[in-house]
């Protein structure tokens, strides 16, 4: 389930970690959803046509265990990345694969040190696996501050969680500004830097940091098919990292992906039509919905993702009650901003239906 933080829910041990949105979720069929979804950061266009194709031409092979399409999935990845399939961990979703690395690299009496708020799939597992996140809050344009998570780095610390961009404020570090963050940083610790909306930002040759695996740091760099991908449902993530490290996520795996979600990952990572046709639709709502705002003056973050976080100047927690009333799901509650909200981007119709419920609510507070 997709998290984004409260520093009490992280702390929380019995189902504390459920969103809002989530124990709001209906969980009728998808397909025709009367509710529209914009608490998870999906993509409703997804699947591509492709990959609903390489899926049904998998339905013959659902039989046998087979590890060949993970294997022709790390090629391929590999190869895009100008790296080897020594460097690739394939995983059911990047959950697991944050999951694996909050236990190894931070539980147990270690440090994670993670900005403020941020998405917790990491944090929580260290947290109950022993560990303690040192929470560090955002800088004044809401992006994460490096200068003071760096100086948060101690001897104790296991592992640094950096999302790029940011869940859920969808802003971006300085690359070069990451660049020599991980190059001071990785000797004592490992960086992972979670690039789960990094195919949606403005310059992703510059913001991605795999070329830090080429140089052998102590990275571990987190990517997903859920994304602009359209496959949530499917669980496929990735990591890519030097072959000592991958080791260490391998031994620890719970699971791999199944067939299907292989089959559709492999088809939609080479479906660069698809991809495209996904960025120019969110971009599209990105524009709308910031003009939206705009018009309303209410204030929201410079996003690079196909979400985002404004404020809706009172309790988030009533906005997005409103909202679900008008069967709109949004997501509320990103401490220690309780009055900020995030909002995914959907199909054009989902944001004007958003934005007519929205505009009713902030007419009447
Ligand atoms: C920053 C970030 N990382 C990872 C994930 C988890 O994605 P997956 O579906 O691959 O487990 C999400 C999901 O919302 C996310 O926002």
């Amino acid at each position: 389930m997709s998290i984004v933080l409260s520093r009490r829910r992280v702390m929380q041990t019995s189902g504390g970690a459920a969103t809002f949105a989530a124990l709001s979720a209906p969980t009728a069929a998808a397909t025709t959803p009367k509710v529209i979804r914009l608490h998870l950061n999906e993509n409703p266009y997804g699947p591509s046509e492709r990959a609903k194709q390489a899926m049904q031409a998998a339905l013959d092979d659902g039989w046998m265990y087979d590890n060949e399409d993970v294997a022709v999935l790390r090629r391929l990845i590999a190869a895009k990345e100008g790296l080897k399939p020594e460097n690739v961990f394939i995983c059911e979703g990047s959950t697991e694969l944050l999951r694996i690395a909050g236990l190894i690299y931070s539980g147990n009496g270690k440090e994670l040190v993670a900005g403020l708020p941020t998405f917790t799939a990491m944090l929580q597992y260290a947290s109950r696996s022993g560990g303690q996140v040192k929470w560090v809050d955002l800088d004044a344009n809401k992006k994460l501050d490096l200068s003071a998570m760096e100086s948060r780095v101690t001897e104790k610390t296991g592992a640094v969680y950096i999302c790029n961009p940011n869940n859920p404020t969808g802003t971006v570090v300085d690359s070069r500004e990451l660049r020599g963050f991980i190059e001071a940083v990785s000797p004592r610790a490992l960086v992972l830097v979670d690039e789960a909306y990094i195919d949606l930002v403005d310059t992703p040759e510059q913001t991605a940091m795999a070329e830090q695996v080429k140089l052998g740091r102590n990275v571990v760099i987190s990517r997903t098919f859920s994304k602009i991908h359209g496959i949530a449902g499917l669980r496929v993530g990735y990591g890519l990292a030097r072959p000592d490290i991958i080791r260490r996520l391998e031994e620890m795996r719970i699971s791999v992906p199944n067939r299907m979600g292989l089959r559709a990952a492999i088809a939609s990572y080479q479906d660069l039509e698809f991809l495209d046709f996904s960025r120019k639709m969110v971009r599209a709502s990105v524009a709308y919905t910031s003009s939206f705002f705009d018009s309303l003056k209410v204030a929201y973050t410079p996003t690079q993702a196909n979400f985002i976080m404004f404020d809706t100047g009172a309790s988030s927690v009533d906005f997005a009650t409103y909202m679900r009333e008008k069967s709109v799901l949004v997501n509320p509650l990103f401490e220690p901003d309780d009055t900020w909200c995030r909002v995914s981007m959907g199909r054009m119709e989902h944001m004007e239906a958003f934005a007519t419920a929205a505009r009713a609510y902030f007419k009447k507070t």
